[in-house]
């Protein structure tokens, strides 16, 4: 049986990832067991997810700290009462301070709506349509302290078919997000997925090329 590896979610919405990360965890044998979720905004229906799944919640309002280091200072503590091996950003939309990123180097993973490094930010779906480009996707990347950077873990692409509108698009990819955020998550938890002091990703020790594993569709 392997060790349970901790893992805390950090969201500011709606929760849909933090869902496939609740519903993977109770698949057999996943050592991924998800022990709180923390939230930047009380309303995020992400808490209800977690209360209805039995996960405790916390919320730090960033309204309430004088900063971005206060608020950082505090959600680090809050995070760390939960001891964690991982910690995972679900739709968590706040920038990062270089403090935070470094405190969890190489147990932080993101989730991001396009092939990185393409399309960082936000209107991610919009943004692909407007370029007329074929493809579209989604990663799961370790953290650094670039807003949507760090080393590529796992994509998935879609293509873009030519009657998509922004929303189509939207569901396709997040039907991809639901897939390869708790395959990440479960390679990491299994001891499988590392980060190495150089920035390179290693999956079962051998390293993953800058685009990470690629799924296409
Ligand atoms: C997801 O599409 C995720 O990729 C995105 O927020 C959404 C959260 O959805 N994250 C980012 O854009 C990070 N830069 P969810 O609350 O339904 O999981």
């Amino acid at each position: 049986m392997p060790r349970t590896c901790n893992v805390v979610v950090l969201l500011s919405g709606t929760g849909s990832n933090l869902q496939a990360l609740l519903d993977s965890s109770q698949a057999p044998g996943n050592p991924a067991q998800i022990s709180a979720v923390v939230s930047n905004r009380a309303d995020a229906y992400g808490l209800q997810r977690a209360e209805a799944a039995g996960v405790p919640t916390a919320v730090l309002s960033h309204t309430d700290y004088d900063g971005r280091d206060a608020f950082d200072a505090a959600l680090i503590s809050a995070i760390d009462g939960y001891s964690p091996d991982l910690v995972v950003l679900a739709g968590f939309m706040r920038i990062l301070t270089p403090g935070f990123v470094r405190h969890y180097q190489g147990r932080l993973l993101n989730i991001h709506p396009s092939l990185l490094p393409q399309y960082k930010g936000l209107h991610t779906h919009r943004r692909v349509l407007e370029a007329g480009d074929a493809e579209h996707g989604c990663t799961v990347h370790f953290v650094t302290e670039e807003l949507d950077g760090g080393p590529l873990v796992v994509q998935a692409v879609v293509p873009v078919d030519s009657g998509d509108t922004p929303d189509t698009l939207a569901h396709r990819v997040h039907a991809q997000e639901h897939q390869i955020y708790p395959l990440a998550v479960r390679w990491f938890a299994e001891g499988r997925l590392t980060l190495a002091g150089s920035g390179q990703v290693h999956l079962d020790g051998q390293p993953l090329p800058a685009t990470g594993h690629v799924i296409r569709h």
